[in-house]
């Protein structure tokens, strides 16, 4: 396996192992999105190849998690028969100090926020140069759009007094289309002064389907840092 240098890799590396050290046997496990997220996958599934972990199933977020999950040999369920999820493990865009989040870099927050809130536990894994005063700041909100309402949400958004852009493709024409087969508008908002509000008011536009607020499901949060050099984690 080729050495991981950068600084920024070292950190979610490092903290997707924490967050994977936290999974207990017998548990159901939802198992975010992201790069971040894929180390805490990585190392589940060493976990479960070393019988260190037994009886974990995980609940995938994403394609890319159920394409993940696979590859590290963490068995899968869906949410039609269980009754809980015990810990969810997920990444982030943006941490207020509130431990309120921005998510959906990757397009998947609708489903993320499906199993994220469902979970009795919400850990969420962080490099450190998440974490911002006032949501908004870095990193603009993604909507999830049914395609025929795109024109009517962007004008809507512009009223709340957003900067909507539609999210297009890297290395495929046009724009990305989620799992779910809808579109996703990023938003610019300077700061978001009032994230549960917001969350509520964007979800509220007839064609809405999810937004990247989450706001009030994190329990915890680990951070990966670089201190003196060397990868570390923190609980905040
Ligand atoms: C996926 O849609 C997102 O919510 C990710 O969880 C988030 O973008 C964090 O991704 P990274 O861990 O790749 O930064």
């Amino acid at each position: 396996m080729t050495e991981i240098t950068d600084p920024v890799v070292l950190m979610k590396q490092e903290v997707g192992k924490a967050a994977a050290n936290r999974v207990q046997s017998n548990s159901i496990v939802g198992l975010g999105t992201g790069s971040t997220t894929a180390f805490a996958l990585q190392y589940i599934g060493e976990r479960l190849q070393k019988g260190e972990l037994t009886n974990v199933v995980g609940v995938p977020t994403s394609f890319q998690a159920e394409v993940l999950a696979r590859q590290y040999g963490i068995p899968l369920t869906t949410l039609d028969v269980i009754d809980h999820i015990d810990i969810a493990i997920d990444g982030a865009d943006e941490v207020d100090p509130q431990k309120n989040l921005i998510k959906g870099g990757g397009a998947a927050h609708t489903r993320e926020k499906i199993v994220d809130a469902l979970a009795d536990f919400f850990l969420v894994v962080v490099d450190s140069g998440k974490l911002v005063e006032k949501l908004g700041s870095t990193f603009l909100l993604p909507v999830e759009v049914i395609p025929m309402a795109v024109h009517p949400v962007m004008r809507a958004l512009t009223k709340l007094g957003g900067t909507p852009e539609l999210r297009m493709g890297i290395r495929k024409a046009g724009p990305v289309v989620t799992d779910q087969g809808n579109l996703v508008i990023d938003v610019k908002f300077e700061a978001i002064a009032n994230p549960a509000e917001l969350e509520k008011t964007i979800n509220n536009l007839p064609g809405v389907l999810e937004n990247g607020l989450f706001v009030g499901v994190t329990d915890l949060v680990l951070v990966g840092e670089i201190i003196d050099g060397k990868p570390s984690v923190r609980e905040f």
